[in-house]
């Protein structure tokens, strides 16, 4: 792997479905909001179909793998029911996140080190059917070399811990990702990262040179309200890109 690659920005959408649900009916369409964030330079959009469907429902899947020109990322649990979905929609790549009904967000990383018997093969069934499987989990060594040992292509690092600490832990979270993304690199396995980034936390994730891909949703949603989701997205853009030069 070279460390020169273009960084890519996945736009999640999920809020957006979320302030549509708050009041029922069809605005503001996520589907929309994909497109217009296709326009405004994003590489890839993701969507999370959670099994409570509180925001993204199948609908939306459905119309983005139909509409979108740019690679779907399907965030998505490791069940039964998810994994029939994903055959069927065959998104250009899935990302396995753990998902508890109480939480308000993903709260933690996967634990692939405690899962491997029961993920190799839901991770065979995936990758079998040409979808590219990444893995979320905490920037932690072993459920990289487990992330490895389960035969996924990608990780994506959770950044949320960093997003949340202040100072000196704030440096602390971020010495465990930048340790994490070079594991990834020595192990071949493609490293992503996403979750609570913003405009004032992205710099120092996007420097990190082995990192292919951040995901960024929520910041991005909110920040739209203030000034659109166009330049929202351009502004983010520009910020990972300066902080991607040599
Ligand atoms: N990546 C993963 C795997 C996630 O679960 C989420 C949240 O849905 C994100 C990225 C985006 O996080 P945020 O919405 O906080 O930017």
């Amino acid at each position: 792997m070279t460390s020169t690659r273009k960084l890519r920005l996945g736009v999640n959408i999920d809020h957006v479905a979320t302030v549509r649900n708050a009041r029922g009916g069809k605005y503001p369409d996520p589907v929309k909001a994909a497109h217009m964030a296709a326009a405004a330079g994003a590489d890839g959009i993701t969507a999370h179909l959670r099994e409570d469907r509180r925001h993204i429902v199948d609908d939306d899947i459905a119309r983005l793998s139909r509409e979108l020109t740019i690679p779907l990322n399907f965030e998505m649990a490791a069940t039964e029911a998810m994994l029939a979905i994903a055959l069927q929609t065959k998104p250009h790549a899935s990302c396995l996140v753990p998902e508890r009904r109480a939480e308000l967000t993903t709260e933690g990383g996967l634990d692939v080190a405690g899962s491997v018997a029961r993920l190799t093969p839901y991770i065979a069934q995936l990758s079998r059917a040409g979808i590219r499987v990444s893995l979320f989990i905490d920037p932690d060594t072993r459920q990289i070399e487990a992330a490895k040992a389960v035969g996924a292509p990608v990780i994506e690092l959770h950044t949320g811990s960093y997003c949340d600490a202040d100072g000196t832990q704030r440096a602390r979270e971020l010495d465990r990702i930048v340790a994490a993304a070079a594991t990834a690199e020595r192990l071949g396995i493609e490293c992503h990262a996403g979750h609570g980034l913003s405009f004032e936390t992205v710099g120092p994730v996007a420097a990190i040179a082995t990192i292919a891909e951040l995901n960024i949703g929520h910041f991005l949603i909110g920040e739209a309200i203030f000034t659109g989701l166009d330049a929202a997205i351009k502004q983010m853009r520009v910020l990972m890109d300066q902080a991607r030069q040599p």
